[in-house]
């Protein structure tokens, strides 16, 4: 299942396999110290450097086996898919790939009517848009930028660096989404694409995940030690937890709910798949952080994850900003107060996800909707304005 709101029964099936060599057996005091000492022998050397699947060809070295594979600091080849030990990880790279779209395959004319005729949309409505695409034109190429320039190497397992190299595309067609709807509405493209620069509540949510990126895109950054794989672990819950579980929620929210009312339909179903493949990408994410600490316990400290906490509601807190700024008035049926609740209680479904206590007792999700949208088993597109078939080689099962 796809869906955010089944997270803890698929979780349930992530693979507990041991770390490198260990038998499942063993106490975690015993894994603990384990690790440890594997994380000093490693740290030992230059050349016993992390791999990056780019050394030397070993000839004749012994068979990769599953028991060897790991989420970081494996030390076993990684140029070879199978055997596979994260069987999740390959099911989520076959739905991203069943579930191929294309933004040109969006029939754009009625909103560009309704864009150029200025009386269909209210001035709030028009903000809306604006900020939306102004946000997401550039927070796309972020997260891309991240995937490439910073984790990709650090993440050592075959099968979840497939699923990633899909991810990365699906960020270039999210981005190639936004600036087609940009130029389809005739929009002034220095106005949007700088907007992560000159408009506060869309800078701050940016330069918070640009923050996130940083020790890890120096090309000279290993993971290794504790603190290094916790930098990690920062950068995982900074942009699948925060950037593109919950900054991408109030534009999401905002421009689906105008589809809902009929306005601008093209843009919103534009929206609607970039959703679906946000969705996945979160759900990937957390399976990725949770694999890490049941293969890492001794990273998920008391501390840390108070720090983990703090990061969910810092994020929240600057989304809530954004609805504020975006939302002077009641529009679409909704306000910024009912974004707030809606935030919060995206922030307890992400902490719960990460294994966090909730932070946001007896929050409502005031808009139901969005998990119907969000629901991959749909097989309708929401507004109808496609003209072809959302999913393609009919290869999804979602029951
Ligand atoms: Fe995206
Ligand atoms: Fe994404």
């Amino acid at each position: 299942m796809l869906n955010w709101d089944d997270y803890h029964s698929e979780q349930s099936e992530i693979s507990s396999a041991t770390f490198v060599g260990q038998p499942s057996t063993v106490s975690s005091e015993e894994k603990l110290s384990s690790e440890r000492s594997f994380i000093n022998q490693s740290m030992d050397t230059e050349s016993t450097k992390v791999p990056t699947g780019l050394e030397e060809l070993e000839v004749g070295a012994s068979r990769v086996t599953v028991d060897e594979k790991a989420m970081i600091n494996c030390r076993a080849d990684l140029n070879q898919l199978v055997p596979f030990k994260y069987d999740w990880a390959w099911q989520k790279y076959l739905d991203g790939c069943a579930n191929h779209w294309m933004p040109q395959e969006i029939n754009m004319t009625a909103d560009v009517a309704t864009w150029k005729d200025n009386d269909t949309l209210s001035e709030d409505e028009r903000r809306i848009v604006k900020r939306s695409l102004g946000y997401f034109s550039t927070a796309d190429s972020l997260v891309a930028n991240n995937l490439v320039l910073a984790l990709y190497r650090l993440i050592t397992n075959p099968e979840c660096r497939q699923y990633l190299l899909r991810q990365a595309f699906e960020e270039a067609i999210h981005t190639h989404a936004y600036q087609y709807c940009i130029e389809s509405l005739g929009m002034d493209e220095g106005e949007v694409f700088n907007m992560y620069r000159e408009v506060p509540s869309v800078s701050k949510k940016a330069a918070w995940s640009i923050s996130h990126t940083k020790e890890l895109s120096d090309p000279n950054f290993q993971t290794g030690t504790i603190e290094s794989d916790q930098v990690l672990l920062r950068n995982l819950i900074g942009f699948y937890a925060v950037t593109e579980g919950i900054f991408f929620y109030c534009g999401f929210t905002q421009i689906l709910s105008m589809g809902r009312r009929n306005k601008m339909t093209g843009v919103a179903e534009q929206f609607q798949y970039i959703l679906r493949d946000e969705s996945m990408h979160l759900n990937f994410g957390i399976d990725v952080i949770n694999q890490i600490k049941l293969e890492n316990p001794h990273l998920w400290s008391e501390e840390f994850k108070e720090e983990a906490i703090e990061m969910i509601l810092e994020g929240t807190q600057i989304e809530i900003e954004y609805a504020r700024d975006t939302m002077p008035r009641g529009v679409l049926g909704m306000n910024a107060s009912m974004m707030e609740e809606y935030l919060q209680f995206i922030a307890n479904r992400r902490l719960s996800q990460l294994g966090l206590p909730e932070q946001f007792p007896g929050v409502q999700n005031p808009f139901p909707w969005m998990s119907e949208i969000m629901d991959l088993r749909k097989e309708k597109n929401f507004f109808e304005t496609r003209v072809i078939e959302y999913q393609t080689g009919g290869a999804l099962n979602w029951d």
